[in-house]
């Protein structure tokens, strides 16, 4: 019988957010797999007693192959999320996004598992003239993170219709929202943001501020993954994890200064390499096929972001 949910990356960002959901949801048996590489034990504190963790690498076939036997669904998080770090470490990104899902897809074929809901990019639009992206464009990856999770989107696919094992793919846009660390020189620009603000130091704005993103509150990204997981007559294809809004980063500095009550006037550097000027999602299909509506507006989900760091994130 399948009776449990694995989410891979469990103890990241957006993998803690799936699992908090899947629990509000009722689900009874949650097992996360995380490296630990980039996810923390902390990030799942409050639920530890609710779920299983084991601490395991998405590349090891004999380690994470019995634990997704059976299982209904797995929430496929676990990657080294990050376009720069992706250009830094070309091999050790590759190794992890791409081979690792490769293998986690094997591991689910064998292990008749009932669906992966994969947790694709935005990212593999690349540069594309025109605004928002709609799943029927072509990809036009700008970077290895961006091919990375292309090709595990790919893979998702194949393994869909060759092997005929149930794939879903989420092209995730811009992520942001509690737990997002914002400790690294690889951390989601938001996070960075947050703590510039409540540390009152000037964040580096990389290139002149003018390009935009759809960012999308975490709740509204693990939402949408439990539709993804119960949708029907979807399997193999790719929807967009977006809010349909695009919000500019001088916009974003510009309205966390407004709710901190502040003015700190960022600093501008060189443009980032591998960078996407425009992100915006197109949001019908998804809304269509597998039902999802986003909740939380940018003004909203900044506000209950800050206020986690404020209060929870130690800053
Ligand atoms: C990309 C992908 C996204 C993916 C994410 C994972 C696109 C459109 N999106 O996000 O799907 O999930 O990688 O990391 O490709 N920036 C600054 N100052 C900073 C940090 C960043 O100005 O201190 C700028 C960057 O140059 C960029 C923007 O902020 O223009 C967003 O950067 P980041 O948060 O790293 O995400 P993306 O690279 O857009």
């Amino acid at each position: 019988m399948r009776d449990h949910y694995v989410v891979t990356g469990g103890a990241g960002f957006i993998g803690s957010a799936i699992v908090r959901s899947l629990l509000e949801e009722g689900a009874r048996r949650i097992v996360v797999v995380d490296s630990l590489v980039t996810g923390r034990e902390s990030n799942l504190e409050e639920v530890r007693q609710s779920i299983e963790f084991h601490r395991a690498d998405i590349r090891n076939y004999e380690e994470v192959a019995p634990l997704l036997r059976g299982a209904a669904v797995v929430f496929h998080e676990a990657a080294i999320p990050s376009v720069p770090r992706s250009i830094e470490e070309p091999e050790f990104t590759h190794d992890v996004n791409v081979n690792g899902t490769f293998t986690l897809l094997c591991a689910a074929r064998v292990g008749e598992v009932g669906r992966v809901v994969y947790a694709a990019s935005s990212s593999a639009y690349g540069d594309s003239q025109v605004l928002p992206k709609v799943e029927t464009m072509a990809p036009s990856p700008k970077s290895p993170y961006a091919l990375h999770k292309l090709a595990g989107e790919y893979y998702a696919s194949v393994f869909a219709s060759v092997y005929g094992l149930d794939t879903v793919s989420l092209r995730y846009f811009n992520v942001y929202g509690p737990r997002q660390d914002p400790s690294s020189p690889y951390s989601g620009v938001l996070s960075i943001f947050m703590k510039s603000v409540l540390e009152r130091c000037p964040p580096t704005i990389f290139g002149d501020g003018e390009q935009s993103r759809d960012f999308t509150y975490v709740e509204d990204v693990a939402a949408l993954n439990l539709k993804a997981a119960r949708a029907r007559n979807v399997s193999g294809k790719t929807y967009n994890g977006g809010n349909g809004g695009r919000i500019t980063l001088n916009g974003a500095w510009a309205l966390v200064q407004k709710i901190e009550g502040v003015e700190i006037p960022a600093r501008y550097g060189p443009p980032r390499a591998g960078d996407v000027r425009h992100s915006q999602a197109d949001t019908a299909a998804a809304a269509r096929d597998l039902g999802h509506a986003p909740r939380f507006s940018f003004e909203e989900g900044m506000r209950r972001t800050l206020a986690w760091y404020r209060h929870d994130g130690g800053l």
